[in-house]
């Protein structure tokens, strides 16, 4: 492994000595070269937070890989703490090793300390002499309920902790489908027609749906993401099953018409002058019938194909990227979002959901969508982390 720089081993020994913070200085972090700029940045610390209580716990993990390597790459201190499926934080250094598959259920569990600048602090006694960091900014790579629906970000305004994205009010309506809808009509912003079911409600009828919304209908849980709990349904039986399906992540869901035709996603990034929009990219999920499911995102094997940037015309274009920042600013957004659209085979535009907390995988649209539009990767997480960090 190449030795660190003498200007970054400079600015890591003074970080130690100034701030007392020699506890998170590990041997194996310290022996990583930081070039030029990424050398001041090494006295910033990223507490990544990945895993989390929602469905979308596996992607999570797979996000946070990304980033990791990202927010090291821009030269960032990280921290990796995973969230079991429980609810447990767990605190992971990687000591060099490859970023994990799984939260590591026997690590250090720990919590943030109340009004404690992101100092973390061990949750049982006998975990007490293990030296835990204190972050200066929270990255957290979660999807869905728990993670990137404002109760997260409660704890962290709480706790006195910066953080990277939508705040609680944001983070809140924005996950609920729904609301988020409510929104964005009032902002005379296309939405797919819709119905509400809620739970303890009468079951809506195949009939009754079909005669409001069109022949073709999709069904979907208010606030989940990665298309679980989501299915098509163009007859009665199908209808059943999918009402069920969803009904069993929620008690909220919605029965949308189902759009035929193109699916198109926008991301959106603050800057200095306002959030910007990204180059549009388009999913093309296999077969003709099939729809954007779970193993069409996730899958080694998925026939699901991107364009980065979609084959569109000039005008649809442009008429994307000012809805979806004006979908970023409806939803009282912060920081990033990725909108996603449909385009009607008569080419009406519907946006379709927005997303505070995009995927990063490595197959993830948005931080491809921001490379094509000039933006590496590195440079997205450093500018994300510096939009945090600024506020106080
Ligand atoms: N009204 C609709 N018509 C057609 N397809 C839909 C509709 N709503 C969702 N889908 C399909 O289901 C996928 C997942 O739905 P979406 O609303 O994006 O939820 P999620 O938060 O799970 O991504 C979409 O990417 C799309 O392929
Ligand atoms: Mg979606």
């Amino acid at each position: 492994m190449p030795a660190l720089s003498s200007s970054a081993r400079a600015t890591l020994s003074s970080t130690v000595a100034a701030g007392n913070r020699e506890l998170h200085l590990h041997q194996t972090q310290m022996s990583l070269a930081l070039p030029g700029e990424a050398a001041a940045k090494a006295a910033i610390t990223v507490g990544l937070v990945f895993g989390g209580r929602s469905a979308e716990h596996a992607v999570s993990i797979r996000s946070a890989a990304t980033l990791h390597a990202a927010l090291r790459r821009a030269g960032y201190w990280v921290v990796p703490i995973g969230i079991e499926r429980c609810g447990t934080w767990r605190y992971m250094p990687l000591g060099g090793t490859a970023f994990p598959a799984a939260v590591d259920t026997n690590a250090c569990a720990v919590t943030l300390a109340p009004n404690g600048g992101g100092q973390l602090l061990a949750c049982e006694a006998s975990e007490r002499r293990v030296d835990l960091p204190r972050i200066d900014v929270a990255f957290p790579a979660l999807h869905g309920p728990f993670g990137e629906d404002g109760r997260l970000q409660g704890l962290f305004e709480t706790c006195g902790v910066r953080y990277v994205g939508a705040d609680v009010l944001a983070g809140a309506v924005t996950l609920d489908k729904e609301v988020a809808k409510r929104l964005l009509m009032q902002a005379g912003l296309p939405v797919v027609p819709y119905r509400l079911h809620r739970r303890g409600e009468p079951l809506p009828t195949w009939q009754a749906m079909s005669d409001s919304l069109g022949p073709r209908l999709f069904v979907k849980p208010a606030s989940l993401g990665s298309s679980i709990g989501t299915a098509p349904a163009d007859d009665a039986d199908a209808f059943a099953r999918a009402l069920a399906g969803a009904r069993a992540h929620g008690d909220k869901v919605l029965i949308e018409r189902r759009v035929i035709g193109r699916e198109l996603e926008c991301g959106v990034m603050d800057s200095e002058d306002g959030p910007i929009a990204s180059v549009v990219g388009e999913i093309r999920a296999g077969t003709l019938d099939a729809f954007y499911d779970y193993d069409a995102k996730y899958a080694d094997d998925s026939d699901a194909t991107v364009d980065v940037p979609a084959r569109l015309d000039a005008e649809t274009t442009r008429r994307i990227r000012a809805m979806a920042v004006d979908a970023f600013k409806a939803l009282g957004c912060r920081d990033l979002a990725r909108i996603d659209f449909f385009l009607g085979e008569q080419g009406e535009l519907f946006v379709n959901e927005v997303n505070t907390m995009p995927g990063f995988t490595s197959i993830s649209l948005y931080p491809r969508l921001f490379e094509a539009t000039g933006i590496a990767i590195e440079d997205q997480v450093r500018r994300l982390a510096d939009l945090a960090l600024a506020r106080t």
